[in-house]
C-alpha cells in the first residue's frame, strides 16, 4: 500500500463529541481519553476550542503538552481572536493543527453570519493565512457544506488552499447527505479545484439520517482521505462517524475500499468503555463493534455454525477490537507489584504513588467482596483516583439502607463535608431515591438529576454497578460516577462525585452557534 492509500483518522470525541448535551468533560477526563487515542494510534486529536472557555484552553493545553504520538489539533472560527487563542494553547504540542471554519451555505451566510459570499471568501482566506503565520498545519473547514453550492465550495476551497491550508473538511454539518450525492459532491470538488492536490480532503458527518459512516465511506471510495469521526458515535445530535464503524469497516473491507488506516484496532473495545464511563453515554447492546451483543450467537444455528468455522458468521475477530480483554486479571493474593504491573499493560498511568497505593487499597476492599477481578473491575477502581479535577468536599463515609415489600425505603448516611462528619436521613421511593434525597438534605446543591444509569461492569451478580449521575444547575452540567458491588453505594458515590465536580466548575460554549 502507498502513502495515497492511507486514511487518516481525525478524532473529534473531545470537541464535536463533547458538544452532545450532557457529555461535558474535566479536563482530566479529557486527558485520559486524549492518551487513550494516543495508544489507539489516532492520526489527529481536536482536543477542544480554546476560545470556549478557560477550561476548554486549559484542556487543549494539556493535550498539547502531553501527547507525543497524535497530531493536536484545536478549533478556531474564522476570526483572529480565536486562532491566537487555539495557537497559544498549541504552543507544546509536537504536531499542533489549528483548525478553522466558518459557514459557506446560503442559508448559513444569509442567517447566521448575515454576510455576501465575497465577504466569506474574503474572512475565510484571511483566516487560513493569520494561522499559516502561527502554525504549520492549517486545516479549513466549510461549514454546511452538505447545503453549499458547489461552485461556491470551488471558489472558497481554491483560495484557501493558495492562503495555505494543508487539509480541506467538508462536513456535512445537519446530516443532510445521501452516500451517492455526497461522494459526488467529493469526487467533483477533488476534479474541479486546480489546486485540489496540495491538500488532504476531509469529511465530517453528522448522523440525523443515521447515514454518517455510509456517507463518510462512499467520501473515502472517491478520494477522501481524512475521516472525522468520534468513539461510539458520540457527538452534537443524533452523532457523528463513529470512530470504530469506519476503521473495521475500511479494514474488514479494504478489498473493496482499497485503503487502509494505521488504528491499533485492539484497543477499541478499552477506549469506547473509558468514553461510554466518563460521558455516562451507555453503549447500546446491539452497537456494531462495541456492543455488548456485536459478537454474541444466540441462535442455535449460528452457534454451531461459529463453533465450527469461527467465519461462517463473524466477518472480523472479536479478538481484532480488544473483547478478549475480558479475562480473569488479578486475584485477591495479588500483590502491589502485580496490580501496577496490570494498569500498565492496560495503558492505565496513575499521577504518584499515592494514587497507587488508594487505588491499590480499593483493589484489596474489591478482592475481598469478589472472588475474580476483572480488567474492566481494574479500568473502574482507578477511575476514582484520576479525578484530580474534583477534590473530595463531600465524601461518603457511611451509608445504612432499608427495603423491605411493604416498607417505605429509608436511608441513613455520614458525609464528610470539608472534612466535618455530618448526618442525615431520608424516605424515597426506592433506595437510590431515598439516598439521593438523604445526601441532597446535606448538600443542598438544588442541582436537577438529569440521568441515573447502572450498568454492570462485568457478568455475574456479583459484579461491581457502574452508575452514572448526570446533574444540572444553572445551565452547568456534569456527569459524576462511582463503582461498588452495591449499587446502592455506588450510587452514592456517583451522585458526590457529580456535586463534587460542580464544585469544581465546567461550563462550555458552543462553536456552531457562537457569533462570528
Ligand atoms: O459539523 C460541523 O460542521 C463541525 C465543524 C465545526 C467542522 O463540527
Ligand atoms: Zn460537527
Amino acid at each position: 500500500m502507498n502513502n495515497n492509500d492511507r486514511v487518516i483518522i481525525f478524532d473529534t470525541t473531545l470537541r464535536d463529541g463533547e458538544q452532545s448535551p450532557g457529555a461535558s468533560m474535566t479536563r482530566e477526563e479529557k486527558l485520559r481519553i486524549a492518551k487513550a487515542l494516543e495508544r489507539l494510534r489516532v492520526d489527529v486529536i481536536e482536543a477542544g476550542f480554546a476560545i470556549a472557555s478557560p477550561g476548554d484552553f486549559e484542556a487543549v493545553k494539556a493535550i498539547a503538552d502531553s501527547i507525543k504520538d497524535s497530531t493536536v489539533c484545536s478549533l478556531a472560527r474564522a476570526v483572529e481572536a480565536d486562532i491566537e487563542r487555539a495557537a497559544e494553547a498549541l504552543k507544546g504540542a509536537n504536531a499542533g493543527r489549528i483548525h478553522t471554519f466558518i459557514a459557506t451555505s446560503p442559508i448559513h451566510m444569509q442567517y447566521k453570519l448575515r454576510m455576501q459570499p465575497d465577504q466569506v471568501v474574503e474572512q475565510a482566506v484571511r483566516a487560513v493565512r493569520h494561522a499559516r503565520n502561527l502554525c504549520a498545519d492549517v486545516e479549513f473547514s466549510c461549514e454546511d457544506a452538505g447545503r453549499s453550492e458547489i461552485d461556491f465550495l470551488c471558489r472558497i476551497i481554491e483560495a484557501a488552499i493558495d492562503a495555505g491550508a494543508r487539509t480541506i473538511n467538508i462536513p456535512d454539518t445537519v446530516g443532510y447527505a445521501i452516500p451517492h450525492q455526497y461522494a459526488e459532491a467529493i469526487r467533483q470538488l477533488l476534479q474541479r479545484i486546480p489546486n485540489a492536490d496540495k491538500a488532504v480532503f476531509s469529511v465530517h458527518c453528522h448522523n440525523d439520517l443515521g447515514l454518517a459512516v455510509a456517507n463518510s465511506l462512499a467520501a473515502v471510495a472517491v478520494g477522501a482521505r481524512q475521516v472525522e469521526c468520534t468513539i461510539n458515535g458520540l457527538g452534537e445530535r443524533a452523532g457523528n462517524a463513529a470512530l470504530e464503524e469506519i476503521v473495521m469497516a475500511i479494514k474488514t473491507r479494504a478489498d473493496i475500499l482499497g485503503v487502509h488506516t494505521t488504528i491499533d484496532t485492539p484497543h477499541i473495545l478499552a477506549t469506547s468503555r473509558m468514553v461510554s464511563g466518563i460521558t455516562g453515554f451507555p453503549v447500546q447492546p446491539n452497537k456494531a463493534i462495541v456492543g455488548a451483543n456485536a459478537f454474541a450467537h444466540e441462535s442455535g444455528i449460528h452457534q454451531d455454525g461459529v463453533l465450527k468455522h469461527r467465519e461462517t458468521y463473524e466477518i472480523m475477530s472479536a479478538q481484532s477490537v480488544g473483547w478478549h480483554t475480558n479475562k480473569l486479571s488479578l486475584g485477591k493474593l495479588s500483590g502491589r507489584n502485580a496490580f501496577r504491573t496490570r494498569l500498565e499493560e492496560l495503558g492505565i498511568q496513575l499521577p504518584g504513588e499515592a494514587e497507587l497505593n488508594a487505588a491499590f487499597a480499593r483493589f484489596k476492599v474489591l478482592a475481598d467482596k469478589k472472588h475474580e477481578i476483572f480488567d474492566e473491575d481494574l479500568q473502574a477502581i482507578v477511575s476514582d483516583s484520576l479525578g484530580e479535577e474534583a477534590p473530595e468536599h463531600f465524601r461518603l463515609v457511611h451509608l445504612d439502607v432499608s427495603s423491605r415489600t411493604g416498607e417505605v425505603p429509608h436511608a441513613r448516611l455520614v458525609l464528610s463535608i470539608d472534612g466535618a462528619e455530618r448526618e442525615a436521613s431520608a424516605q424515597g421511593s426506592g433506595p437510590v431515591d431515598a439516598t439521593f434525597k438523604a445526601i441532597e438534605s446535606l448538600a443542598a446543591s438544588a442541582a436537577n438529576l438529569q440521568l441515573y444509569s447502572v450498568n454492570a461492569i462485568t457478568q455475574g451478580t456479583d459484579s461491581q454497578g457502574e452508575v452514572t449521575v448526570r446533574l444540572e444547575k444553572a445551565g452547568r452540567i456534569v456527569n459524576g460516577n462511582g463503582a461498588d458491588t452495591d449499587i446502592v453505594v455506588a450510587s452514592a458515590k456517583a451522585y458526590l462525585n457529580a456535586l463534587n465536580l460542580m464544585q469544581a466548575g465546567v461550563r462550555k460554549a458552543h462553536p456552531q452557534v457562537a457569533d462570528v
